[in-house]
């Protein structure tokens, strides 16, 4: 179990007893009270499979009263939850330490309204990222995040992670898109933050606190989401490069000519693709490249967007940036192109055990950090690659294992986290801290910054029962 590798303590709650137990069935019924080892399994483990709690109850509230009810109760009698979307986050936060209650927000998946004129959906907070964009695109409207996880994760787990994803260079962080949010605190008190309101400076803007703290600080209920128009044209350029310096120039070149229309760039390195081919047996239409790029053009005129990327591509070609390239504008070859950067974390699992990170650089350090990391580890590892959304400085750095070894783990943390402390950079982009990192977080902020942070989760949870061992440092 997780507790025993990470040398954690569990905290002074309750057991789950037959009380508590009777409650929550009479509550939610029976069937919306999970439990049993063997019904719990996949909710007790993380999606990478890399920690395990032994929760013996998984409850599935349908609405924000039944969540407040739950969260009251067990702040009243010092149970622990954890609370859990579509539990692909990478961090393990979205599982338990202990035997945290599992709260899960799998049946809280309705669409409350979409505001045609201002492109506005309100929701619950377990709509699934995929179902909800589908929902919305019969509106002419797109939820401004993509990600690969996107036909299991939760709406709501992805405000909790503010989570950034395929699109974040084109729409902005979801602290910018997400206009409302509803979330219940530990004691079951309900705050409605849920303006969908474009424009809202009435006091403090308290649903930022609950976007990105990871289920320490409240549990989302429902989030306003503002939703750009959906494009009318999409295309995807896949490129193949020889240097990281060019990766970098094609970056600047993109931007300077299909400025308003990117909305996309992604990076792959060999050793990546690699693993996407050999692992799952997807096939690459370029030759092999030490580097690749995604380039994705999207935009309300099809032939105009075509052929601003066709000359871009045939510009970068010509002056040797980029060594060969493909445009794609149907949607099926796009989606295997897209595959290819979106399912390598999948990939990666099937070499046995990933060691995930998720860095912000500054861009002229990005590569560096793999290459040294490469050289450090040697051939301790089976893998060590790099990838990400390279138009937001966002590395992906993973090293596999056949299985699980302390001693790699050891030589990865803490260098990784100093190497990129020296520039100045983030040792969690966008997956959070969840349980793993935590221990971490002042590589990245500062004392002041974590004192704060932990009188803000005093003032909020004064029992600790939301998400334990999760975020804060010990
Ligand atoms: P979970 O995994 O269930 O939970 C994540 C955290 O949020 C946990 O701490 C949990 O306790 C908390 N939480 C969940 N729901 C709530 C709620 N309603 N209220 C309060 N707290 C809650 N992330 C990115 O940022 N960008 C990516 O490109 C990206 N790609 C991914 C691709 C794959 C294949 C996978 C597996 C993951 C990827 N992720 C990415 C990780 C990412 O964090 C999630 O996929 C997503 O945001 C988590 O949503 P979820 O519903 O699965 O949340
Ligand atoms: C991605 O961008 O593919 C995700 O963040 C998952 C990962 O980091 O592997
Ligand atoms: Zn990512």
């Amino acid at each position: 179990l997780t507790s025993k590798r990470y040398n954690v303590q569990r905290g002074k709650f309750s057991a789950v007893s037959e009380h508590d137990l009777k409650f929550f069935q009479e509550l939610l019924g029976s069937h919306r009270t999970v439990l049993g080892e063997e019904e719990l399994e996949g909710h007790n483990t993380d999606w990478l499979g890399t920690v395990r709690g032994a929760s013996s109850v998984l409850l599935k509230p349908k609405t924000t009263e039944e969540v407040s009810a739950i969260l009251s109760y067990c702040d009243q009698h010092q149970l622990a939850v954890c609370p859990q979307g579509g539990n692909t986050g990478l961090v393990g936060g979205s599982v338990p330490v202990f035997d945290e209650v599992i709260v899960s927000t799998a049946l809280m998946n309705q669409v409350e309204s979409v505001d045609t004129w201002s492109g506005v959906v309100t929701c619950q907070a377990g709509c699934i990222l995929e179902a909800l964009d589908q929902h919305v695109a019969e509106y002419g409207l797109m939820i401004p995040l993509d990600l690969g996880a996107k036909g299991s994760c939760h709406i709501g787990g992805n405000v909790s992670t503010n989570a950034g994803g395929l699109r974040l260079l084109r729409y902005g962080s979801l602290h910018g898109s997400v206009l409302g949010v509803e979330a219940v605190l530990a004691s079951g008190e309900v705050v409605n933050c849920l303006s969908a309101m474009k424009k809202d400076n009435t006091g403090y803007d308290l649903k930022h606190l609950f976007i990105g703290s990871e289920g320490t600080l409240g549990l989302v209920t429902k989030v306003a989401i503002n939703c750009p128009p959906r494009p009318a044209a999409v295309s995807l350029a896949f490129l193949g490069l020889q240097s990281f310096d060019n990766v970098l120039k094609t970056f600047k070149a993109a931007k300077d000519q299909l400025g308003e229309i990117l909305s996309s760039c992604e990076f792959i390195d060999q050793s990546s693709m690699e693993c996407v081919e050999g692992n799952l047996k997807i096939k690459s239409p370029l030759d092999e490249y030490p580097y690749y790029m995604l380039l994705e053009t999207s935009g309300s005129n099809g032939d105009h967007d075509e052929e601003k990327l066709n000359n871009f591509l045939e510009s970068t070609l010509g002056s040797g940036l980029v060594s060969d390239g493909t445009v794609a504008t149907e949607p099926s070859k796009m989606a295997n192109i897209w595959a290819l950067r979106e399912r390598i974390a999948e990939a990666l699992i099937l070499d046995g055990y990933t060691y995930k990170y998720d860095i912000s650089l500054p861009l002229p350090h990005f590569y560096k950090l793999v290459e040294d990391m490469r050289e450090h580890l040697g051939s301790n590892v089976v893998r060590c690659c790099g990838y990400g959304h390279v138009g937001d400085g966002n590395l992906h750095l993973n090293f596999t294992s056949r299985q699980y070894e302390k001693e790699i783990l050891e030589r990865i943390e803490p260098a990784v986290y100093e190497w990129t402390s020296q520039v100045n950079g983030s040792i969690s982009a966008e997956h959070g801290l969840g349980f793993k990192k935590r221990n971490y977080i002042h590589y990245s902020k500062s004392l002041g910054a974590i004192n704060l942070m932990k009188q803000m989760k005093k003032l909020m949870d004064p029992n600790g029962i939301l998400n334990p061992y999760k975020v804060l440092p010990d």
